[in-house]
C-alpha cells in the first residue's frame, strides 16, 4: 500500500506562479523514498536536510515516512517564497521542520544523515541560472549541471559517517559522469528508480560512502 502524499490543499493555483508545483520528478522522488523506507528507517537519522524544498512536499513526505521525534528535519531554498511554502506545508501536515533561506547548504560539517535534492536540472542558457525566483526551480544551465556541479563537492564534508544522498537527474545531466565524480570523492552510486515523463528521462540517484 502506498504511503499518502502530503496534503497541499492550503495552496492556491496562483501560489505556483512563485514556487515549484510538485510534478512527475517530485512524485518519482516520493516513490523512491518509499521504496527505500526500510533502509532509511534503519539508518535512524538524527539530521535530514533537503536542498531546494520548493513546496515542502518531499521533506514533509520523508518526515511522515520515517517519523521519529529525535530527528531534525531541515530544508533550504534560495527562493524566499519556497521557504514560507515549505513551512506552511509542514504545519498543514503536522510535521515539525525548519526552513532556511540559503544557497545550497548551510555549513554543517559531517552532520547530515539523509540529504535530498531535486535540483534545477533543465538545460538552459547559463544566464538563466542563479535567480531567486521561480526560474531557479528549473534553470540548470549547460547540460542542466550548473547547480548540480556546485553541490557535488560539498557532499563529503556535509554528510555524516553513516549517511545517504538522493538526487533527481535527467539523462541530459549525464548521470554516469556524476557517478564518476562522486566515486572520486569516495561515494558509490546506484539508480533507485527511473521513469520517462514526456520528454524527460528521470532517474533517482542514491549515493553512499564506499566501504
Ligand atoms: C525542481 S525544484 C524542486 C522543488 C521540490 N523539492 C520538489 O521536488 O517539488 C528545485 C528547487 O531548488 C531551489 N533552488 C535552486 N537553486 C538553489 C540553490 N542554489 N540553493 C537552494 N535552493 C535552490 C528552487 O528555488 C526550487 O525550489
Amino acid at each position: 500500500m502506498s504511503h499518502p502524499t502530503p496534503s497541499l490543499s492550503h495552496f492556491k493555483r496562483s501560489d505556483y506562479q512563485h514556487i515549484y508545483e510538485p510534478a512527475e520528478d517530485t512524485f518519482l522522488f516520493l516513490d523512491a523514498l518509499e521504496k527505500e523506507q526500510g533502509f532509511l528507517t534503519d539508518l535512524n537519522p538524527t539530521v535530514c536536510l533537503e536542498i531546494g524544498s520548493g513546496s515542502g512536499c518531499v521533506s514533509t513526505f520523508l518526515a511522515t515516512l520515517i517519523g521519529g521525534s529525535g530527528t531534525l528535519f531541515l530544508t533550504t531554498d534560495i527562493n524566499p517564497r519556497a521557504n514560507a511554502a515549505t513551512l506552511s506545508t509542514a504545519h498543514h501536515n503536522h510535521i515539525p521542520l525548519d526552513a532556511l533561506r540559503c544557497d545550497l547548504l548551510p555549513s554543517l560539517r559531517h552532520t547530515i544523515d539523509i540529504l535530498l535534492f531535486n535540483p534545477p536540472y533543465v538545460v538552459t542558457p547559463s544566464s538563466e541560472v542563479g535567480t531567486h525566483s521561480i526560474v531557479a526551480s528549473w534553470a540548470g544551465g549547460i547540460d542542466g549541471r550548473e547547480v548540480i556541479d556546485r553541490v557535488l563537492p560539498l557532499v563529503d564534508g556535509a554528510l555524516s559517517k553513516r549517511s545517504v544522498f538522493y538526487m533527481v537527474v535527467v539523462n541530459e545531466n549525464r548521470p554516469e559522469e556524476i557517478a564518476e565524480r562522486m566515486r572520486m570523492c569516495g561515494f558509490g552510486m546506484e539508480v533507485v528508480l527511473g521513469r520517462r515523463a514526456g520528454n524527460e528521462g528521470l532517474k533517482i540517484l542514491k549515493f553512499a560512502r564506499q566501504a
